[in-house]
């Protein structure tokens, strides 16, 4: 361990000297904050990580390939249509023109009734995540209010009122509000936050915490500026309030949760990672979110020492990464991430890195390198010589490269992937990722029209 240590800090010494923002390491890597959390970790939490991990376990695909293959298929078909013609840019839904992209947006968008049956979303959902149904089947519940002054017993109307409840929730908003939250947002289980229709703001506070649960959907809000906030006595579900330790200026972390989809989000600029997932977090899509303005983008995976993380599958469509963005786009441990249409507009050090071993699947992206001739490499193998990466599974198929932007690919090849068969391909599907991200971020929804 102590070489190891030392080493570590020597590469930690040579970053920082080289690039500052290196620096602000991301807040879940550190020592120092676990060893805060482990005072939090009571025999209530320790029995909610409990039932979690199992949980995690059944949610967990033993096939990941199969999984992530039948949906590149599903898009490979959506662009290329059974005639090889191309079915993307005309998009149809019962002769009404539709300006769906993709295969998630175009099972609801066309619809100008979707204001009427808002928990059709949740059959939508295609990848590692495609089992998670949120709040669908309950009730909707309209947040009113966007203050967040009670802590303990939050007022109903408002979103932490929402979250917390038992049931199956549908939630929903009745105006445009901007919530700073005072300190995390802890969500139970089974629950959908729906910001469509809306402009809905989660800003200026703590951010969103999915923690040892199930089923959460979160949809068209936006998430930025989220800031550490210094923790005390909060509310978690109905039943149970406990004191909680600085929050990590995440803007949504996932923490031992399954079944969590993530879709047309916008954010940018949280203290920590934009999204992280980690503690055996698995059976997770995020797809068509639009992220600017942030280094460390998304964490999956915080320690090396973690191995419960290789249950991790996590499925990255349609995704932008746009304005300066830095690195981590992901960076992974552990775990199998299936990175399938996501437009890299920008990146200053590196796109997708990782290290102990992730399998990371770069299907059909396209990669805009930066200016820097130094920053062309997409990936980034941490803290690890190439006698050992090698092995490891990172490969590039059908990516689209550009501006001298390149991948080093590692391990065994992949074979069958349905864009590699001959016959299906008339264009490189990187070439297509421009419009399959065409509205990625919020959508700006209004009742009674298409979105
Ligand atoms: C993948 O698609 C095939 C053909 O549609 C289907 O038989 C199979 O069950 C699917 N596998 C998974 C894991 O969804
Ligand atoms: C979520 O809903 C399912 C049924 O759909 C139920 O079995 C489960 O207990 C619920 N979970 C929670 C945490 O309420
Ligand atoms: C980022 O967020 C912090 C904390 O809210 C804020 O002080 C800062 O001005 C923001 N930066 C940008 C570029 O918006």
């Amino acid at each position: 361990m102590a070489p190891n240590k030392i080493q570590n800090l020597f590469y930690f010494l040579c970053l920082a000297i080289t690039f500052i923002p290196s620096l602000y390491a991301n807040v879940l890597e550190s020592e120092a904050f676990w060893q805060d959390q482990l005072r939090m970790f009571d025999s209530y939490w320790r029995e909610r990580a409990e039932v979690a991990r199992q949980e995690n376990e059944k949610a967990y695909f033993p096939d990941p390939f199969a999984i992530s293959g039948n949906f590149t298929s599903a898009i490979s078909w959506d662009i290329l249509g059974r005639n090889g013609g191309r079915r993307l840019l005309k998009g149809k839904n019962k002769g009404a023109p539709c300006v769906a992209s993709n295969p998630i947006d175009r099972c609801w968008r066309c619809d100008p009734h979707w204001a009427d049956n808002r928990q059709k979303l949740a059959n939508c959902v295609m990848g590692f995540g495609r089992n998670t149904y949120g709040g669908k089947g309950g009730k909707y519940y309209v947040v009113t209010d966007p203050s967040d002054d009670e802590l303990l017993a939050p007022k109903p109307g408002t979103l932490r009122h929402a979250v917390t409840r038992t049931e199956p929730l549908w939630i929903i908003f009745s105006r445009s509000m901007v919530i700073t939250l005072q300190q995390e947002l802890i969500m139970a289980g089974n629950k959908t936050i729906d910001g469509r229709g809306f402009d809905v703001h989660i800003a200026h506070g703590a951010g969103i915490t999915i923690q040892f649960i199930k089923n959460v959907i979160i949809h068209g809000i936006k998430v930025y500026n989220i800031v550490v906030k210094d923790g005390g006595m909060i509310r978690d579900s109905e039943t149970h309030y406990g004191f909680r330790t600085k929050s990590d200026g995440d803007g949504i972390s996932i923490f031992g949760s399954s079944n969590i989809w993530i879709d047309h989000v916008s954010m940018r600029n949280c203290s920590d990672g934009l999204i992280d997932a980690i503690m055996g977090s698995t059976a997770i899509t995020i797809s068509n979110g639009h992220y600017t303005d942030h280094n460390e983008v998304m964490l999956f995976g915080a320690s090396d020492s973690y191995t419960g993380d290789k249950i991790m599958q996590i499925t990255l469509a349609f995704n932008h990464y746009g304005k300066r963005c830095v690195q981590r786009m992901p960076r992974a441990r552990y775990g199998f991430v299936h990175i399938v249409n996501n437009d890299y507009t920008h990146w200053e050090m590196y796109a997708i890195g990782g290290s102990k071993n992730p399998t990371l699947i770069s299907e059909g992206n396209r990669f805009i390198a930066p200016p820097n001739r130094f920053a062309k490499e997409i990936t980034k193998r941490e803290y690890t010589e190439e006698k050992i990466w090698k092995d490891w599974q990172w490969r590039s198929i059908n990516d689209e490269y550009l501006n001298g932007a390149f991948f080093i690919q590692s391990g065994p090849e992949l074979k069958n992937r349905p864009f590699s068969t001959k016959d299906m391909i008339t264009a490189k599907p990187g070439t297509y990722v421009g419009q399959l991200t065409r509205y990625a971020g919020v959508l700006p929804c209004r009742i009674g029209h298409p979105c």
